[in-house]
């Protein structure tokens, strides 16, 4: 018997980023996913989910390659095989494997690429594939595009697969450049779901992609092909060049070339423990997402100023918006207080049922010893 744990995680700063090349800073969160596998004598995979009790059966020598692909969470499970199978010439080993998640699904928190980062794991440790983690992260994104159809960047995989205890990962997701930024100790994390159902459709997020890439597009029109993304607009060229742009063009970069510049300060900001600067930069992010970038919803702003009400350092909306959780951090001296506080101050002005988790950073996803 082979058990994989793989967290979910929160963004600190850095959304929707990561598919313009830009920068993310996510936390592994103690929110995860187990999967406990038998390896089989075939290439069949008998896959349980206590928690959705569901159960599915792929055949690993004839995965879909193209619809109709598998329903349901064996979709991202399939995906990931397809995926280690093309990048190494091998067919996978067999498993019955049975999954459970103390992740809440549809709040944002990345459920589906711990799930893939646990497959992932398993069958790099069961097969011997020897894959570094980068290289696992961008084989599950792969598995997210072709798969579940979700054209994401790599903030999520990675962060499954590549955090550290104690730190954030500060990602440059053109270079794949990593920093383990370590997260002052005094401070909680905490993830606020807003009890709403994330209804973020694979066609809104598709489409933020895509009118990232029509302003990438136009901008080169005016500053040549140096600019591959937005990630190469600077904030001074945006306030000179934006304006050009039709809306809703100008807003989405605007927030792009805003939120990297954020992310840059608050590394300085989180290596000073500099509250005020944090708790500015978070706010900051979180009205370019409401404003400019239209992904999040009156839960989400109801949710951050519950979080402010209550004594955060700083809160902003975590993942792709359209419903789904909050990140905020206290000073842990404050911590129980704050999530009284907080979860009355919500309560009483939103009709969805809030739940308030404080989790540690992680190490990201691994084989767990003793289980046998
Ligand atoms: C989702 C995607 C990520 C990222 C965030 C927004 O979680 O999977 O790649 O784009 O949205 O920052």
């Amino acid at each position: 018997m082979l058990c994989v744990r793989a967290p979910g995680r929160v963004n600190l700063i850095g959304e929707h980023t990561d598919y313009n090349d830009g920068y993310v800073l996510p936390v592994a969160i103690s929110l995860e996913m187990r999967v406990y596998a038998q390896p089989r004598a075939d290439a069949l995979c008998q896959i349980y989910s206590e928690t959705l009790d569901e159960q599915y059966t792929l055949n690993l020598a004839e995965i879909p390659l193209s619809e109709p692909l598998p329903d349901g969470f064996v979709r991202y499970v399939a995906g990931v095989a397809a995926m280690l199978q093309q990048h190494t010439g091998r067919t996978l080993t067999g498993v019955d494997a049975t999954l459970c998640s103390e992740l809440p699904l549809g709040a944002g928190l990345s459920s589906s690429a711990a799930l893939e980062a646990a497959f992932a794991v398993l069958w790099d440790a069961l097969d011997n594939l020897r894959l570094d983690r980068l290289t696992l992260a961008r084989l599950c994104q792969q598995a997210e595009h072709c798969y579940a159809g979700v054209r994401c960047g790599l903030m999520d995989q990675a962060a499954s697969l590549l955090c550290q205890a104690g730190h954030a990962l500060f990602l440059d997701t053109r270079t794949h450049a990593m920093q383990h930024v370590p997260i002052p100790p005094g401070w909680a994390i905490v993830v606020a779901d807003t009890g709403k159902p994330r209804v973020l459709t694979e066609s809104d997020y598709n489409l933020r992609r895509a009118q990232c890439e029509q302003a990438t597009v136009a901008l080169q029109g005016v500053l040549g092909e140096a600019v591959v993304a937005l990630r190469d607009i600077s904030p001074e060229q945006g306030a000179l060049y934006l304006p050009l742009l039709a809306e809703p063009m100008r807003r989405r970069a605007r927030h792009v070339v805003g939120e990297n510049a954020r992310v840059q300060a608050f590394l300085t900001a989180l290596h000073h423990a500099d509250t005020a600067q944090v708790r500015a930069l978070m706010l900051a992010s979180h009205a370019s997402l409401r404003d400019d970038y239209e992904v999040s919803c009156a839960e989400l702003d109801a949710m951050v100023e519950a979080c402010l009400q209550a004594g955060a350092i700083g809160a902003r909306m975590t993942g792709a918006g359209f419903g789904g959780a909050c990140i905020a951090l206290i000073e842990r001296a404050q911590l129980e207080r704050f999530l009284v506080d907080a979860e009355r101050w919500y309560r009483a002005r939103a009709p969805y049922e809030p739940r308030f988790y404080a989790c540690d950073a992680v190490d990201g996803a691994s084989v767990c010893v003793g289980v046998g």
